[in-house]
């Protein structure tokens, strides 16, 4: 059953953990892969992207053969992909249909304050807005939309908010590839077809729905050959990947906001962690089927001991195919030098004793520089063009990724055990996991003004308040 608390906020019901739940059988698996469906420009204006966005409550027939209640962007899971250039102007009129306040934050993208979808911003039940920003120059990438009202981001994005978002550009070394896209999101079904709420569990480790899917499918079948570019998303709430696909070898060519300056050799493993984007140029040195898989990773969950386990996430088509890759992609402009410096530390706070009141422990467990998140609290002020320089510590002991809003950027160096690893490359990125008692080194420019949040990308631990505030003058 459900255990209610009268103060719980934001964080609604807590689901017993003994929930029986859909057996993943009861989900159709072994379909040809669907690509994402992209989201129509109704503007007739060259470099202008307009359409319509809406967050609504659908019906779907998901597994089992019972209707599941999902919250969807025009009904469509995983949410319309977004495709844009560079430079266009942005317009999106949103309508938000469901029965709480919602906001679509642009991860990853520099728009101003008020188009970003900060908690500030919400969308009440039945109001529209529109959401209009430019794409900036340089900003080709792979990117990702989703909800960011306060207490509720977890709850919006695992009942099936968030799509993804491109930005092309006209000097694309990759032109003539064709594009694969993964996104690879999980789901939760009880035995009845309900999407349940987050178990005290989820809320400290992060949800991790039963159901991994792509494209939200089970296990589909895809083709895959070396001359195609694969952009991968990691949409889930809280689950971390090492992909793993025999006879394929990696060939990273871009991170979260976009190209390397060369393509980087990966191996036969790519980390992926909760909100993290990759474009991947696969190197495959033998025909026939070969199943993707995701090892397991040790991310120090609490109070749960689970079995190692290795996930299955799709049957594949392999066909050599070799591609010569240019040896250089782009080149990034130097950085200013640094104005700022910063400290930002992740860590738990554990009440003594887990029978008092649960709702008010966990909103106070997860902090940012021994803070929770608020609204009105300004944590840090910086200024427009200016580079920061943050070290960002995990004292605590499970891994958190770190997010910032509105800038992507530069790892310098990492330290954990007392030894510090330079990066060897530079990489655009707005998503870094840091391991327990691990520190690193950022540089980033904010380009426009206002608000900034940044937070853990675990979904649960920024819903309760693992969350901290840039304002850019
Ligand atoms: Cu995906 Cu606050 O972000
Ligand atoms: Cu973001
Ligand atoms: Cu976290």
């Amino acid at each position: 059953g459900e255990m209610m608390s009268p103060n719980m906020g934001g964080i609604g019901a807590i689901q017993a953990a003994d929930l029986p739940l859909m057996p993943p059988s009861a989900m159709p698996s072994g379909q040809p892969l669907s690509p994402l469906v992209q989201l129509a420009n109704q503007s007739d204006q060259s470099a202008v992207f307009e359409a319509d966005l809406e967050a609504k409550v659908v019906e779907m027939e998901l597994a089992g053969g019972k209707k599941t209640e999902v919250w969807a962007y025009n009904g469509q899971l995983p949410g319309p992909q977004i495709v844009v250039n560079e430079g266009d102007t942005v317009r999106i009129r949103f309508k938000n249909s469901l029965s709480q306040p919602t906001t679509i934050h642009w991860h990853g993208l520099a728009v101003p304050e008020a188009q970003d979808g900060n908690p500030q911003d919400e969308v009440l039940p039945g109001q529209t807005r529109l959401y209009e920003f430019k794409i900036a120059e340089n900003s080709a990438g792979t990117y990702w939309y989703h909800p960011h009202p306060h207490g509720l981001v977890a709850e919006q994005v695992y009942m099936g908010l968030a799509g993804s978002l491109i930005i092309k550009s006209k000097t694309d070394p990759f032109a003539h590839l064709q594009e694969q896209h993964w996104l690879i999101s999980d789901l939760r079904l009880d035995q009845d077809g309900r999407i349940p709420p987050n178990t005290l569990s989820d809320w400290i480790n992060g949800r991790e729905g039963e159901f991994v899917l792509i494209n939200a499918q089970l296990t589909p079948q895809i083709s895959l050959n070396g001359n195609q570019r694969l952009r991968i998303w990691n949409a889930t709430s809280a689950r971390y990947f090492r992909l793993h696909l025999p006879n394929v070898e990696w060939i990273v060519v871009g991170t979260d906001g976009g190209l390397l300056e060369e393509p980087l050799s990966a191996g036969d493993e790519l980390f992926l962690v909760p909100g993290q984007r990759l474009e991947v140029i696969p190197r495959i040195s033998q025909n026939g089927t070969a199943t993707l898989i995701s090892r397991y990773y040790d991310r120090r969950k609490m109070m749960v001991r689970e079995a190692p386990t290795t996930l299955t996430l799709a049957k594949v088509e392999l066909t050599q195919t070799d591609v010569a890759l240019p040896q250089r992609l782009r080149t990034f402009a130097a950085l200013p030098p640094v104005a700022v410096k910063r400290t930002v530390v992740f860590r738990e706070r554990m009440a003594s004793g887990m029978n008092g009141d649960t709702a008010g422990m966990l909103q106070n467990m997860f902090l940012v520089n021994d803070q929770v998140f608020d609204m009105k609290r300004i944590d840090f002020e910086g200024k427009q063009g200016e580079t920061e320089e943050w070290l960002l510590f995990n004292s605590s002991h499970m891994d958190h990724p770190f997010h910032i809003h509105g800038t992507q950027f530069e790892l310098i160096n990492r330290t954990l055990n007392g030894e510090t690893r330079q990066e060897p490359y530079r990489a655009k990125r707005d998503i870094l996991n840091l391991k327990p008692m691990e520190k690193a080194l950022i540089r980033f420019v904010q380009t426009e003004k206002g608000l900034k949040m940044f937070h853990c990308h675990i979904l649960e631990h920024e819903t309760l308040g693992m969350m901290a505030m840039l304002q850019v003058k």
